[in-house]
């Protein structure tokens, strides 16, 4: 806390200690992008001396053109292709080189070297003999997305950050774009510094105050964009599909008429010529209200490709939501399974977008819940770009209240292999990149719970890099934020490291999902959505559990999968257990593959969960005096309050199960 007694900002992941071991050191640096500007900038604010390339400094950044002339031991066959983004990096004695194709690819190398230091003059490198290794890094993704879901007023049920933990937008404040963009300034920073490239910078549920931002606050959306530019990062907006009716009065927004199309295009026009670098819109279309191609009989590609075509001149993007579903189902119409929505109505339009269309596809059927399938319209849409969308606003993952770290999550789903562990994998599939909605808000620490930046951080670091491990991308994260002392790193590694498992062993079971409260989405409620609207339904009776959604007796969705997983999600002996109530309607006296029965299994795990939670509260408790102050307070109380939600968790479950089928805990502990 300042003299103030307000918690100042919080620097994430780049508190001024990361920078101590560049304190008067050389560089040089060859370019004059502004991007390289930004290096130089950075550098200068490091403590580094700046000298002419010539005097072999401790660090060299310099185009691969250049390497011939300033750094001839380096071997620029072994550099490659760096494409636009990516940079080599080579070591030698107390030398270092970071060799760049296009700028960005200088500024994510030396965000490399702040990661990983500049070594020490007397021990880096190889033998003076041997021509240095040259290690090569170029983002696997070149669409590295973060959604906003920010509102500019304040919405009356989501507030202004929709499915936000961390307080207000850093974009808006009352009604309007913040006069002050300093924190997005710094925001813009950290995410440079993890890879991010584009940012949508507005909620996909585009309110009519919003709809404005492509038309009336260009000037205040250009601002915005000025802050992200000097990071290599592009903003995108969402856009409402009505914004000809709702923007300018147009009788229709049908996606044919002539006015409708000359209507974007000149919108599309009005932004570039405000915003040269402008990404592209970001469309939520007959999707849980908002408006969209169908109105006029028109299906989605009709829809996409008229906004693309107004884009395309520009070298803009239109991001495709492939969310698409029935939100005002009849709980007891058993033929229509939400899951199988955003396959059936995209996979039969595949060919059909086009080549400035990406359509973006959440990673799991229903709605980023702990535990889902990956979504089938990944590799159901062959020629058709895919980006794949997470959720880093832990919506139903604990809201920034409890510890879960994702990136296990996001690795199991990056790395599946839809059509067997010879094909491609599902990051292999995402041609189009990846999104993921954003976590932070103007709170101090940027995400409520300070131990969810440890998301964002991942996020970032395996968009670029999707086969980092988890626990390597864990500890990177917690060495940059909370420096030496390795007692406080190797705790919060044990804290996070199996979160997101310990997560799922106290909520939902074996992936049946949306067992939450109502619209807010926080707590058990296990029959919370079992008669509504919404689709997402489990079917408990007395007997038993599940969705039977096999092809031979349930609503066929297991079918979707190309093989092996379609035979595998099929069979009761095959299916993974952690996905077993997702596709079969099972007794509880079912024995999983682990040997265990279904309601003992539900029985074991929320018991162990709680446990689990509470001694990452007594570890945590152990790291007090090694943490900052302000951000052991916060991650306390917000511990004590996942220990309280997982014990409630824990008690709803159990009960519930016990009373739907009347069998006791074996191990005789208590249920209520
Ligand atoms: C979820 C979430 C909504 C959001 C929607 C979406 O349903 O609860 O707040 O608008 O996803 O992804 O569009």
């Amino acid at each position: 806390m300042d003299e103030t007694g307000t918690t100042p900002e919080h620097p994430m992941w780049l508190p001024e200690a990361v920078f101590r071991g560049l304190r008067d050191r050389t560089i040089a640096v060859v370019g004059d992008d502004p991007l390289l500007g930004t290096v130089r900038r950075e550098a200068d604010a490091a403590g580094m001396t700046e000298v002419p390339p010539s005097a072999e400094a401790e660090l060299t950044i310099m185009p691969v053109a250049d390497l011939a002339t300033h750094a001839r031991r380096i071997d620029a066959a072994a550099v490659g292709d760096l494409g636009t983004e990516g940079y080599a990096i080579a070591r030698e004695g107390g030398r270092t080189v970071i060799a760049y194709a296009g700028a960005a690819g200088a500024l994510y190398g030396w965000f490399h070297v702040v990661r990983a230091g500049l070594g020490d003059a007397d021990t880096a490198g190889g033998a003076a003999s041997d021509a240095p290794t040259v290690e090569r890094h170029v983002p696997r993704h070149s669409l590295r997305m973060l959604d906003h879901w920010d509102n500019v007023s304040e919405h009356p049920v989501m507030g202004q950050v929709e499915r936000g933990y961390a307080g207000g937008s850093i974009f808006y404040e009352d009604g309007r774009v913040r006069e002050d963009l300093s924190r997005v300034e710094r925001y813009a920073r950290l995410l440079a510094s993890i890879g991010v490239n584009r940012v949508a910078i507005n909620n996909v549920n585009v309110g009519r105050r919003e709809a404005r931002l492509l038309t009336d606050d260009l000037g205040e959306v250009s601002r915005i964009a000025a802050c992200f530019r000097p990071w290599g990062i592009r903003v995108h907006l969402a856009v409402s599909f009505a914004s000809p009716i709702t923007l300018a009065g147009l009788p229709t927004a049908d996606p044919v008429d002539e006015a409708v199309q000359q209507w974007w295009a000149d919108a599309a026009t009005r932004v570039y010529a405000a915003i040269e670098d402008f990404g592209g819109f970001l469309v939520k279309a007959d999707s849980e209200g908002q408006p969209g191609p169908f109105a006029y009989g028109r299906d989605h590609a009709d829809g996409a490709n008229m906004l693309a075509a107004a884009l395309a001149p520009h070298g803009g993007i239109v991001h495709w939501r492939a969310f698409v579903y029935n939100h005002r189902q009849d709980w007891r119409d058993r033929s229509t399974d939400r899951a199988r929505a955003a396959y059936d109505h995209f996979v039969p339009l595949d060919g059909r977008f086009a080549d400035n269309v990406i359509l973006q596809v959440k990673y799991g059927p229903l709605d980023f819940q702990v535990r889902e399938p990956v979504s089938p319209v990944i590799p159901g849409l062959r020629e058709t770009a895919v980006a794949l969308e997470l959720q880093i606003t832990q919506e139903y993952t604990g809201q920034q209240r409890h510890a879960v770290y994702l990136a296990p999550q996001w690795r199991e789903i990056l790395e599946f292999a839809p059509f067997g562990d010879s094909g491609p994998t599902i990051s292999d599939l995402s041609r189009g990149g990846i999104a993921a909605v954003a976590n932070v808000g103007d709170d101090p620490f940027w995400t409520g719970h300070p131990l969810a930046q440890a998301n964002l951080y991942a996020y970032g670091r395996l968009a670029w890099d999707p086969s980092l491990d988890a626990d390597a991308i864990l500890d990177e994260w917690a060495a940059l934020t909370f420096g030496d002392d390795t007692t406080a790193r190797g705790g919060i590694h044990r804290l996070l490291s199996d979160s997101w498992r310990t997560y799922e062993s106290y909520t939902a079971p074996l992936g049946v999902g949306f067992m939450v409260n109502p619209g807010d989405h926080y707590g058990p409620s296990v029959e919370g959505y079992e008669y509504s609207p919404w689709g997402t339904y489990h079917f408990a009776d007395r007997d038993g559990i599940g969705v039977d959604r096999t092809v031979a007796t349930g609503t066929g969705y297991a079918g979707q999968y190309p093989e092996p997983w379609r035979s595998v999600y099929e069979s009761l002996d095959s299916v993974p257990d952690e996905l077993l109530l997702f596709f079969h309607h099972v007794p509880y006296s079912h024995r999983l593959r682990s040997g265990a029965t279904v309601v003992q299994h539900v029985y074991d795990t929320h018991f162990d969960g709680v446990e689990r939670v509470r001694a990452q509260v007594a570890l945590w408790d152990s790291l007090d005096g090694r943490i900052d102050t302000a951000v052991h307070r916060r991650v306390t109380e917000r511990l004590a309050e996942q220990l309280r939600s997982a014990t409630d968790w824990r008690d709803q479950i159990n009960t519930y199960f016990f009373r739907a089928s009347g069998i006791a805990d074996e191990r005789g502990r208590r249920i209520y």
